[in-house]
């Protein structure tokens, strides 16, 4: 049976940080099942309109059976192609504020042949696109030792990293790897004794990553959040790793801090540029959604909010 639930993350955290206008023009880029989608959809008025991603084609099925509202229009794609999209639309700079809600939800980890779970068996898949690019299994077995090993290392912080490329690779001198036990016992081999997470979880999540262009997707939505936005518009972004939070972070203090100015020059001459963003911190989830959802335990709000120019 297909899982459909999905239990959105810091729920009305994230919405009020888009600091709703009744009639206003919203984006969520990562619709996932719609629970961020309805929640603002429920704030808005009848003028309003809500533009949603996602590349997952079951996310977008999922929205044209359960979803009715005219005022929704949904987009199957990645959300780095939102700036030609919103464009197209002549709706560049004119969004109010874009909401993302980052990695993969609940369904494609629960399906298990979506291939993102080292506890189901499945087919070595984990892209949330299926319908482009290359399914892991393609890509373990034709990149070579050493590119496995840094993908591992750079987007999974795994020590072991080399050690499980050359372990992959010895596997698929015998048999071809093809599924996602397959790939969890091979690193549960390299890596033995008590560990607080399942072993693989790191190099799942390195291999997910990097498959789906996950750091590259962000950072260039962000940069285009700039044209994109309107005036006081709003980027509410929930991220679930270091790496990505890392990356969030440094767009928005490097887009929110007053550069430093010539010293020496008296203040009617100096040059005062405005930055693009107004950073509006962060904050993490409750208590109480920890112990409801464990997923929320490594959520990270961030807010920032587009200066006029
Ligand atoms: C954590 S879930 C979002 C859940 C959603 N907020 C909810 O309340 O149901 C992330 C979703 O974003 C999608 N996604 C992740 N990266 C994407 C990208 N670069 N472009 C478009 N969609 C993406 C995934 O396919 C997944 O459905």
């Amino acid at each position: 049976m297909i899982s459909n639930h999905h239990q959105s993350v810091m729920f009305n955290e994230s919405i009020d940080a888009l600091n709703i206008i009744k009639d206003g023009i919203y984006i969520d880029a990562t619709f996932g099942r719609g629970g961020h989608s309805q929640g603002i959809l429920d704030r808005l008025s009848d003028k309003a309109k809500l533009i949603a991603f996602d590349q997952d084609l079951s996310a977008i099925e999922y929205a044209q059976d359960k979803f009715n509202d005219p005022r929704l229009t949904l987009i199957h794609s990645p959300f780095a192609q939102m700036h030609g999209i919103i464009k197209e639309m002549g709706l560049s700079g004119k969004i109010n504020g874009i909401l993302m809600d980052l990695g993969v939800s609940s369904p494609q980890l629960d399906n298990s042949d979506r291939g993102f779970s080292f506890n189901n068996e499945g087919p070595l898949d984990m892209r949330m696109n299926q319908t482009s690019g290359l399914s892991a299994a393609q890509w373990l077995a034709s990149a070579s030792e050493e590119e496995i090993a840094n993908v591992i290392y750079e987007f999974g912080d795994e020590k072991k990293s080399r050690h499980i490329a050359s372990r992959i690779k010895r596997f698929q001198l015998e048999q071809p790897l093809e599924t996602t036990l397959q790939l969890a016992n091979i690193i549960s081999e390299v890596i033995r004794g008590y560990t607080k997470k399942h072993p693989a979880t790191r190099t799942f999540q390195a291999i997910r990553i990097f498959i789906n262009q996950e750091l590259k997707q962000l950072s260039d939505t962000l940069e285009h959040s700039k044209k994109i936005l309107a005036a006081d518009g709003r980027l509410s972004i929930i991220s679930f790793h270091s790496i990505e939070d890392r990356i969030v972070k440094r767009f928005i203090q490097k887009h929110s801090r007053q550069k430093s100015l010539p010293k020496g020059l008296p203040i009617f001459d100096q040059a005062i540029e405005k930055m693009p963003f107004k950073d509006l911190g962060k904050q993490f989830a409750s208590k109480e959604e920890i112990e409801f959802n464990k997923r929320s335990r490594s959520a990270i709000l961030r807010v920032a909010s587009k200066n006029q120019l």
